[in-house]
């Protein structure tokens, strides 16, 4: 695009993404961030890895931090007045920190950030006068992240009493993130996916790593299985984008139905490394569980299953 200047003058501007991000900071940092929270006050108990990230996060979001407080100031803490407490410390200790926090009024909003632990954990505090709720991000928090940018994306679990679960919804949207009702039922199981999906994942790559090392391959190798990791995620999210099961996506021998490889993987693992059979085969079974829901069965992934079958009646008259 060409812009008209003084006559000797061209003002050429380049309509490259790049240079509409730079238009958009640019145009952020002079009118500033939308404030969507401007007015809501509110106060945190436990500003650690997560506590600090989203006070962070609600301030940068027009909301005012009023107080915080770890351990040592817990027993003063009095909130009442203001819209919101947040209550992030360790799940162990969140019944114990809720009984002591209901000892003064509080805020009229009080959300917990435990993913496993429900509503109920915070129940002396609607005794005392406050909704309560769950406000439960669905990310790992290392150290404090306080750029709220880093919420941007981030499911948040929410349950509790409507006036909390109105909060932490609008909470989540000011910050563009997603969040969906997980009621107390779900909580538990909901919280166990979430741990097969990050750490249960990491644990599987780990295992990949293991292998590599003990054949003395190089560390390329293992960043070749990080790659190929990004790759079947890449895949899983496109499927998931599209509407289809993720088990629609799944690759490999066993998705495949190809019986042969299998028994030669099964083979090598029993002479070399048979503590990963276990792992091998129930990782298999779940495999053609999942491709079922995904996509079917075809005859190869029934000849997989009698392997597996057949490996399994194998170790049974061995153990005999
Ligand atoms: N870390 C994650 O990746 C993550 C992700 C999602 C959800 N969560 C959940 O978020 C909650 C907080 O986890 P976190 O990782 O942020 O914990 P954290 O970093 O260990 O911080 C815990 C905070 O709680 C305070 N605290 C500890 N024991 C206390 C007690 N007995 N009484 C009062 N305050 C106490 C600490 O006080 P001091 O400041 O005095 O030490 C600290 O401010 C947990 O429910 C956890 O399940 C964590």
């Amino acid at each position: 695009m060409v812009a008209a200047g003084p006559s000797h003058v061209k003002i050429v501007i380049l309509q490259t993404a790049e240079s509409k991000g730079i238009v958009a900071t640019c145009y952020r940092s002079l009118v500033g961030a939308p404030l969507p929270l401007r007015g809501l006050t509110f106060s945190v108990a436990g500003p650690g890895r997560v506590g600090a990230s989203l006070a962070a996060w609600l301030e940068a979001r027009g909301a005012r931090r009023i107080a915080a407080a770890g351990r040592e100031g817990l027993p003063e803490l009095s909130t009442a007045g203001q819209d919101l407490l947040l209550v992030a410390v360790p799940d162990p200790v969140l019944p114990a920190v809720a009984a002591e926090l209901a000892r003064h009024p509080q805020a009229a909003v009080v959300l917990h950030t435990s993913g496993n632990l429900d509503a109920g954990a915070l129940a002396p505090l609607r005794a005392t006068g406050s909704a309560i709720g769950t406000l439960h991000p669905l990310k790992a928090f290392p150290h404090p992240l306080p750029d709220p940018e880093q919420a941007s994306g981030v499911f948040f679990a929410v349950d509790g009493d409507p006036p909390a679960r109105d909060l932490a919804f609008r909470l989540a949207a000011a910050w563009g993130a997603e969040a969906a009702l997980v009621p107390a039922s779900a909580r538990s199981l909901y919280h166990f996916a979430a741990t097969l999906a990050a750490g249960g994942v990491v644990t599987l790559l780990a295992a990949a790593e293991e292998i590599a090392e003990r054949l003395g391959l190089p560390p390329a190798v293992t960043r070749g299985y990080l790659e190929l990791c990004r790759g079947a995620v890449a895949g899983a999210t496109e499927a998931h984008r599209e509407g289809r099961p993720l088990g629609s996506a799944l690759t490999g021998p066993v998705a495949r139905g190809d019986r042969e490889t299998m028994q030669r993987h099964l083979a090598i693992l029993r002479e070399l490394m048979p503590e990963k059979l276990p792992l091998t085969i129930a990782l298999a079974r779940e495999t053609l569980h999942q491709r079922e829901r995904g996509s079917g069965l075809e005859p190869g992934h029934r000849e997989v299953l009698e392997e597996l079958d057949e490996h399994g009646r194998a170790r049974t008259s061995t153990d005999d």
